[in-house]
């Protein structure tokens, strides 16, 4: 045993590793509880990796199928709803951590001399945890999902001068569609995660080899060294690891993770709006309109992230106790207080959008289409539909609901109706819907068949 040690020691170096980086190594004394978010972000990270794998073996890159392979892993799989709905609040969550991590490193001064590039590294993280939050937020394909990104992609395209193009590069094209969802996907699970990877293993070398900064302590000045690192502080950050992972399960078991109709592009009555992180940034918008609308969704924005890359060189004073840098203090703190009424600005503005009609999951292609194509024609504008005990639409002019004459109709005879709903019926209230193509026609067919049980 002792030989074979040696051994793997000779040729892999672990143990002096181990002794420098666990056993021996002895941060500075006085380190609290707070100094465990950033593993506590870790832990989330996990979680997402795991989770991310199980939705990704399942999950269909297309705007045809995706929507319908959520709600077949949720249906189908065993524990599908919980693991998406790890992966949904997991996502909220790792802003959450990552956010109050560098809000502590912001108060305590941990970004000074040497740790300025630690805290370069970690912003550039949480940039790429924000934008995990807004590539992922796409590939569910439901209506809020298409239109939030519609707003996100369309306030990348009013940056100064590379923003249309930029825009044009996310959307795939001119406009949100199936190339978009192929894009983002791409980011989600290829590209971010290299950039997340590439960026943590910067930051963690940066803190291996600079240590923690001493609490309340001067620039220069590290302190004196306190418990070993391990197990000192792997239990602490054991302990909050396994409370934030508690904490996360029971969410997930708790609710399931929102999702609404699929998406259908020509809903021009959606109102669309974006994860609570991105709330702060949807609020600016609503707040600077016309020629200054640039101010809200590009150079406020902009402004906050130099600020932040410049933070660590601009503010050089010595002190990184809180209260020995009034000046700082109270820019952080003033900023925090915009940043949360904002956000509860924007929270409390909910938009209202009415339920809108669902389609059983096991639909074929053609059935799918009519479906969307009932949509897109609007028919529960003023056909109401009640669907397993819920109501859809609404009723206009005391037309029929859905489920009342939908038993009454061979195909010839709807058709009839659609051509020219006033030689049949007498009436001036429906518009004829003559100008259908023959597929269109035969999918909406399709639709209301499957809708009636087969027949
Ligand atoms: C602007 C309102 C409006 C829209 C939109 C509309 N309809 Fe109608 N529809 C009516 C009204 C009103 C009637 C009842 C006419 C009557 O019998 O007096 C009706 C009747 C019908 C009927 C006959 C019902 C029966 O009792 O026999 C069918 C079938 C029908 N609609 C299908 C559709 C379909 C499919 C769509 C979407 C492509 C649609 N309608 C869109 C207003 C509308």
């Amino acid at each position: 045993m002792r030989r074979l040690l040696d051994f793997l020691d000779d040729r892999l170096g672990l143990v002096n590793v181990w002794r420098s980086s666990m056993s021996e190594k002895r941060p500075p004394a006085g380190i609290g509880w707070l100094r465990t978010i950033g593993y506590a972000a870790l832990t989330v990270c996990v979680i997402q990796f795991l989770s991310g794998v199980a939705l990704a073996l399942h999950y269909v890159p297309s705007a045809d199928l995706a929507y319908d392979s959520i709600r077949a892993f949720e249906a189908d799989v065993p524990w599908g709803g919980f693991v998406r709905g790890l992966h949904h609040y997991g996502a909220s969550l790792f802003v959450v951590l990552v956010v109050a991590h560098m809000i502590r490193v912001f108060f305590t001064g941990a970004y000074k001399a040497p740790r300025e590039f630690t805290w370069l590294t970690g912003l550039g993280l949480l940039g790429v945890v924000l934008a995990f939050g807004f590539t992922g937020y796409l590939l569910p394909w439901d209506q809020k999902a298409f239109f939030a990104t519609k707003v996100g992609t369309d306030i990348a395209g009013k940056a100064p001068i590379v923003g249309a193009a930029v825009r044009e590069a996310l959307n795939g094209g001119a406009e949100v569609g199936p190339p978009t969802l192929t894009r983002f996907y791409v980011i989600h699970v290829v590209l971010l995660p290299l950039a997340f990877v590439g960026l943590l293993a910067a930051h963690m070398f940066l803190i291996q080899r600079h240590g923690v900064a001493a609490p309340g302590r001067p620039v220069g000045d590290e302190g004196t060294p306190g418990e070993p690192y391990f197990p000192h502080h792997v239990l602490k950050e054991a302990i909050v690891g396994i409370a934030v992972a508690g904490l996360l399960f029971a969410l997930a078991a708790a609710a399931p993770a929102p999702l609404e109709a699929l998406a259908e592009p020509s809903d021009t009555s959606y109102q669309p709006r974006p994860d609570w992180y991105f709330l702060a940034a949807f609020e600016l918008l609503k707040w600077f309109k016309g020629p200054f609308e640039t101010v809200g969704t590009f150079w406020l924005p902009n402004l906050f992230v130099v600020g932040l890359v410049l933070l660590p060189f601009v503010d050089r004073g010595p002190e990184r106790h809180w209260r020995k840098r009034p000046k700082t203090t109270a820019l952080g703190v003033t900023t925090l207080l915009a940043l949360a009424a904002l956000t509860t600005a924007g929270a409390l503005d909910e938009p209202d959008n009415p339920p809108t009609l669902p389609y059983p999951l096991g639909c074929n292609h053609a059935e799918k289409q009519g479906y969307l194509t009932l949509r897109r024609l609007r028919c529960t504008d003023c056909h109401e539909w009640t669907i397993d005990g819920a109501t859809y639409g609404a009723e206009r002019f005391d037309a029929p609901p859905f489920e009342e004459f939908l038993a009454d109709y061979g195909p010839e005879e709807f058709f009839e109706v659609l051509d020219d709903p006033e030689g049949t019926l007498g009436t001036e209230d429906m518009p004829a819907f003559d100008y259908l193509s023959a597929d269109e026609r035969q999918a909406l067919w399709r639709f209301l068949v499957r809708m009636r049980g087969g027949k």
